[in-house]
């Protein structure tokens, strides 16, 4: 049994949404598909440009990914200027910085304009390492960052309870509360005529001119452009689906008393991964938030991986309790900078945001300004660096076919293996497995009291075997990290349509 409540505490912390489903065709001149940071703050920044703006959302905004974040709002992302120096060259990575510290001041200065109490606290930033066989990368880094335009600096000392090898700290860096802001930007957006759709899921994209978008529901909106602000796109276009690689990471959160609070916005590249903040709590106390552990959904061991990072929290901030736990999930760029712009080559008005690289913060306030200045005639400097249609075979042909290769073994492989629960009566209470009925593959979960669900295995997305995650409850896809409930619904795509239900019997 792992501790604390299974949950995210900025979806317990802030309330929950309401806007009407689409039930009718609407004309606008943009409209955003998807309700997370990316897309709120696009339609929001659209708004502020005087454009007509629907935001489409398939479940509640800001309940998805940005629900689950943890919402540090920092333009020190580990190593990135060290490898976006190297790969694109020392003005690509001053642009990556400059775009990047202009998202973390935005908001603050829309916050303070709003009026929106997001519990924004500025912060030093670090990345650390431990080992000292680490230091050389964390000295480049500090080069780099700093040459890039930060105030970076390399220093040995933070404010975490135990010694560091070295560390980037970079000056003048956020943390905040990501529902708090956005449903902020949400209320301010429809107060001033911005619509917002619950409930209404994208299906289909027709890029015409004018475009229109078609919901499973049948309804359809017109618009001058669209925005595919989705995480991972529900359509694809520019070989996107061999250019993101999914990851998933575990987040643990518990309280201290304030006097331990580390003061700053923390990550290592270490022990794959932990990443450090606190948030505000009851008094005197601080909301101690721990991420760490990732891996590729469908393929973790997350109850154990949770269990390491327990161990690990309770290690280093003796006496601590854990109170909440969630997981994140992101995708990473086949060369480390994010998608976004014009969705591919010889496109004029359908645009994309995704491939944050689990700096989804940051990322997501500087697409919003990024894609609104480029649909109302306004690119700004650092456009072309994060512009998808860039391909770049030296920089990324290797990821693409570690990737590629990667997802044909799941796609072939998976299909053959054998299945570990050999009937459905082998399938446990609480447990969940792949069970081969008639020749086909089924996701069977047999739920605490004893009722068995049964789904195809088969993900809808492009067709990869779907594998359970027990310490979740959910099916998860290994070829692009879609996600499903036990009975088959979308958690998280690409995947845009549930799990087919099989009846099996027992
Ligand atoms: Fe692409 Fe499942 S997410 S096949």
């Amino acid at each position: 049994m792992l501790a604390g409540v299974d949950g995210s505490y900025w979806m317990e912390s802030a309330p929950a949404t309401a806007f009407p489903a689409l039930t009718g065709d609407l004309e606008v001149d943009v409209v955003v598909v998807g309700g997370g940071i990316a897309g709120l703050c696009t339609a929001w920044e659209l708004m502020e440009a005087g454009q007509r703006v629907a935001l489409l959302e398939a479940d509640r905004i800001v309940a998805g990914v940005t629900g689950y974040t943890t919402a540090k709002l920092s333009a020190l992302h580990t190593l990135v200027y060290t490898k976006v120096r190297k790969s694109f060259g020392a003005d690509a990575a001053r642009l990556y910085a400059e775009s990047q510290q202009q998202a973390v001041e935005h908001v603050a200065v829309v916050a303070g304009r709003l009026g929106i109490d997001c519990e924004l606290e500025r912060v030093p930033a670090y990345t650390y390492v431990e080992s000292p066989d680490r230091l050389d990368e964390i000295r480049a880094e500090a080069d780099a960052a700093a040459e890039a335009g930060l105030a970076a600096s390399f220093v040995i000392g933070t404010g975490l309870p135990f010694p560091v090898a070295g560390a980037v700290r970079v000056e003048n860096q956020a943390q905040f509360h990501p529902r708090r802001y956005l449903l902020g930007l949400a209320g301010d957006l429809t107060r001033r005529g911005g619509q917002i759709f619950e409930d209404t899921r994208v299906t289909g994209l027709d890029e015409g001119d004018p475009c229109t978008v078609t919901t499973a529901a049948g309804h359809s909106v017109t618009a001058r452009r669209v925005v595919v602000a989705t995480h991972y796109p529900v359509f694809d276009r520019a070989l996107m689906f061999t250019r993101l690689e999914p990851r998933r990471e575990l987040v643990v959160a518990a309280p201290v008393p304030a006097a331990s609070d580390p003061g700053g916005v923390y990550i290592t590249p270490e022990q794959n991964t932990r990443s450090v903040r606190t948030a505000p709590y009851s008094d005197g106390q601080r909301l101690l938030i721990v991420t760490g552990e990732h891996f590729t959904p469908g393929e973790g061991a997350p109850a154990e991986q949770w269990q390491r990072l327990i161990a690990w929290t309770h290690e280093r901030f003796p006496g601590t309790e854990i109170a909440y736990r969630w997981a994140t999930q992101d995708n990473t760029s086949s060369d480390r900078v994010p998608f976004v712009g014009p969705f591919y080559p010889g496109a004029e008005n359908v645009f994309v945001a995704t491939g944050f690289g689990g700096w989804g913060m940051s990322t997501g306030v500087m697409a919003g300004r990024l894609l609104a200045a480029t649909i109302t005639g306004a690119a700004p400097a650092w456009a072309s660096l994060y512009d998808p249609r860039r391909l770049n075979p030296l920089r990324e042909a290797g990821n693409m076919l570690k990737l590629g290769a990667k997802v044909a073994g799941h796609f072939v492989g998976d299909r053959l293996k054998p299945s570990p629960a050999g009937s459905v009566d082998d399938v446990a209470a609480g447990a969940g497995s792949v069970v081969r009925v008639g020749g086909r593959q089924c996701a069977v979960y047999r739920d605490e009291a004893g009722q068995v669900h049964a789904v195809s295995a088969r993900c809808t997305h492009a067709g990869c075997i779907v594998d359970f995650n027990e310490a979740e409850t959910a099916w998860e896809c290994p070829c692009h990290g879609s996600r499903f409930t036990v009975d088959g619904a979308v958690l998280q795509g690409p995947a845009n349509s549930p799990l087919a239900p099989e009846s099996v019997t027992e």
